[in-house]
């Protein structure tokens, strides 16, 4: 089954072609980055007016680069929730106009449900059930997926998501949107034990997390060394919140790998790019004697292969869409 999947949530348009949810015959994608990086984070209405000048060239490129013609695509998908809404509504309504072009079912997906199936194109043995971290620009959760379309969130940040949290980081430092990547090349070769950031345990649930205090510890340390005329050790700085960040998910992730009885532990998300995190994970699962799954580079950050991985198994629980769907900027999982 061939599913044309959209995606449009933040700062990516792409369209993809994605086979039995699980190959990718096309994964087209335009990142606004640039545009946005003059103003140091995504300005909604650029971002919104940016899909829309975008999306039906990639949808054409899609079919092109897939080497198929419209006749056999047989569904569309398209990332319907969480998101900036007016940059959501744009893939909703081109999807659900192409849908209706070309005859065929219209499948919603959860964007954070696309993350998390991200792993699916990256290893076709991976199946439910397993314990994922999620972690991106707008989210943070740890999510016990049971199956394809049967997940539960156990743990979230109270707050800032730890993507957000590195974004500003990044800002304070100077270095450009989007900022995550940034940090993780200053960080190399820094020291991670030279700056000692807070990192915050919360009230009731052990699974939730926090990371608007180590926001505010790394804005305060800069603003006061500039005050002071001291020089920051940049690369250290960077190493250390990147570990104060590991240090608060790996942990954790671990503990509800415990408590479940999971063997499978997933990362999924913009910030699982982080090779920080990325090294931490694999330490603590072997340790723990976990498999660890996370998906390689280009599949961390927003996509639309991973809506369409996500679409297929939608598709199989019966979901659809009518012609009314609508945008949502923010929806449970
Ligand atoms: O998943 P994503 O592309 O968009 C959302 O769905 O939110 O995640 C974007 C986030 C941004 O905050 C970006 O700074 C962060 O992922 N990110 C990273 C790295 N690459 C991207 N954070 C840390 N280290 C990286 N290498």
């Amino acid at each position: 089954m061939k599913i044309l999947a959209f995606e449009s949530t933040c700062d990516e348009t792409a369209a993809a072609i994605v086979e039995d949810g699980r190959k990718i015959l096309t994964d087209q994608i335009n990142s606004q980055a640039d545009l946005h990086a003059v103003y140091g984070g995504v300005v909604p209405e650029i971002a919104s007016r940016c899909h829309v000048e975008s999306i039906s060239i990639l949808a054409q490129r899609a079919i092109e680069a897939a080497g198929i013609e419209k006749k056999d695509i047989d569904a569309v998908a398209v990332s319907y929730a969480p998101g900036l809404i007016g940059a959501v509504l744009v893939g909703v309504n081109f999807a659900k106009s192409a849908a209706l072009a070309l005859g065929v079912p219209l499948i919603p997906v959860h964007h954070i449900r696309g993350h998390i199936a991200a792993n699916y194109l990256a290893y076709p043995e991976l199946e439910p059930p397993f314990l994922c971290l999620a972690i991106s620009g707008g989210n943070t959760l740890l999510v016990d997926v049971r199956d394809y379309t049967d997940m539960k969130i156990i743990g979230a940040t109270r707050d800032d998501a730890a993507g957000e949290c590195f974004d500003k980081t990044a800002r304070v430092l100077d270095l450009p949107y989007p900022g995550g990547k940034r940090i993780d090349e200053l960080s190399q070769g820094g020291d991670d034990t030279k700056y000692h950031f807070p990192i915050a345990h919360v009230d009731g649930n052990p699974y939730d997390m926090s990371f608007s205090g180590l926001k505010t510890a790394v804005i305060n340390l800069v603003h006061n060394s500039q005050q002071k005329g001291e020089e920051i050790d940049r690369a250290s700085l960077a190493a250390s919140f990147t570990k104060a960040v590991s240090d608060s998910l790996v942990p954790r992730t671990m503990m509800a790998a415990k408590e479940l009885g999971y063997k499978k532990v997933v990362v999924a998300g913009g910030v699982a790019a982080n090779s920080r995190i990325r090294a931490d994970f694999k330490a603590a699962c072997d340790k723990n004697g976990l498999e660890m799954f996370v998906p390689p580079l280009k599949l961390c950050g927003d996509n639309g292969a991973m809506i369409g991985a996500q679409a297929y198994y939608e598709y199989l629980a019966g979901t659809r869409a009518g012609s009314d769907l609508n945008a949502y900027a923010t929806m449970d999982l």
